[in-house]
């Protein structure tokens, strides 16, 4: 096993773990409790993810675990009905049951959205957050909201679901542009001001 940090997350029957290290999502069924329980594993990433880390769906992932994998197109415009709706059908497609396992490997807008498809389909399937991006490994991967957008504001519409572990991998935000490494700064910067002298 890799060397890794712990942060246990405690909220009684729905508490979970936060994993953190350096390669963990090359052996991601280590930080899956029961995993071996699971009828079905779902792996949900974006296109651009993919694209720049085509290894990590065809070797890393495949050799560890069986898997059907569902691409969405990137970019906060999948956080509508419209890729809810497109996201659970793809999903209830692969005749899922309730032992049925959802892995997202993604930023942010992922994340709220499989989050509440999750909580959503057969009242809730157990889903599991890989953060890919530096915002989501520092932020939204963990207090389990989950949420996609409305003509009338930004997660309107959404609901509280707390993954079963959070895997945060640094080696993934090796692909990351500068642009996102720099707005997840912004966010570790501004919880910083808010909470910690020592931090900022
Ligand atoms: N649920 C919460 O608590 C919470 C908290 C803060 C923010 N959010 C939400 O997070 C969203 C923003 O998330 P974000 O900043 O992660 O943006 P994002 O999810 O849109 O990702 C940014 C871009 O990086 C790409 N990408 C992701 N991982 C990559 C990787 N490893 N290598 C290369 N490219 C990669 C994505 O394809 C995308 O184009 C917003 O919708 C915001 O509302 C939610």
């Amino acid at each position: 096993m890799n060397s890794f940090d712990i942060c246990k997350v405690s909220l009684g029957i729905n508490s979970y773990k936060i994993f953190i290290g350096k390669d963990i999502h090359k052996s991601i069924t280590e930080y899956i409790s029961n995993y071996k329980n699971y009828s079905r594993t779902i792996v949900i990433s974006d296109k651009n993810i993919l694209e720049k880390n085509p290894s990590l769906f065809s070797k890393s992932l495949r050799q560890k675990i069986k898997f059907d994998q569902i691409i969405l197109p990137q970019g906060e415009k999948i956080k509508s009905f419209k890729y809810l709706e497109l996201i659970v059908e793809k999903i209830l497609k692969l005749k899922v049951d309730r032992d049925t396992l959802l892995i997202c490997i993604g930023g942010g807008v992922l994340g709220d959205l499989v989050g509440l498809a999750s909580s959503l389909i057969l009242r809730g399937l157990d889903f599991v957050q890989i953060p890919s991006t530096l915002l989501s490994q520092v932020d939204s991967s963990v207090g389990g909201k989950t949420g996609i957008n409305s003509k009338y504001g930004k997660n309107l519409i959404g609901s509280f679901k707390q993954p079963k572990s959070v895997i945060i991998s640094t080696d993934i935000l090796k692909t990351l542009s500068n642009r996102d490494i720099n707005s997840g700064y912004a966010e570790i910067l501004k919880y910083s001001f808010i909470s910690d002298k020592k931090i900022f």
